[in-house]
């Protein structure tokens, strides 16, 4: 991915960047049975972008989401400390992360930026805890 122009403050990558990765990724996902195919790009604090596409099976609920693919891949590489998540879906509506994912994505920080997109046009955005308020959090285990 390339920086460059202000937006690139603190080594981050800007916003139409992320989405971009994440319309990009699309055409790796595996999604034969819905034939939704799911891209996702999800920055860290440090600036590194981890991308993941929804990965569907035969037998159904073995599929896992774009969101938690590219979630697995920044801890598989030693990141917790996310700064935006883009995801990417078929069409022109913006397509926001499921329940599941909203859940995955709050072990971590619900001061995350969530940016949803289609194909075309502009994303909508909101921070993980509008999307997911009251969440089942850590702290509830008090550990
Ligand atoms: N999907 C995602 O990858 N992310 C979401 O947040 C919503 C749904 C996938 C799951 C399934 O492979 C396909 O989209 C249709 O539901």
């Amino acid at each position: 991915m390339t920086h460059t122009g202000p937006a690139e403050v603190g080594g981050r990558p800007p916003h139409a960047e992320l989405v971009a990765a994440a319309r990009r990724v699309r055409a790796n996902a595996h999604a034969p049975w819905s034939g939704f195919a799911v891209g996702a790009a999800l920055a860290t604090t440090s600036g590194a972008v981890f991308c993941g596409v929804n990965v569907e099976s035969v037998a159904l609920p073995a599929g896992v989401c774009a969101e938690r693919g590219a979630l697995a891949a920044a801890v598989a590489g030693g990141h917790r400390d996310f700064a935006v998540l883009a995801v990417a879906g078929p069409g022109a509506q913006p397509s926001p992360p499921c329940g599941v994912c909203r859940q995955a994505l709050a072990e971590f920080d619900g001061e995350l930026v969530v940016l949803a997109a289609g194909e075309t046009g502009e994303p909508i955005s909101w921070r993980l805890d509008e999307l997911l308020p009251d969440a089942f959090a850590p702290q509830r285990l008090d550990r």
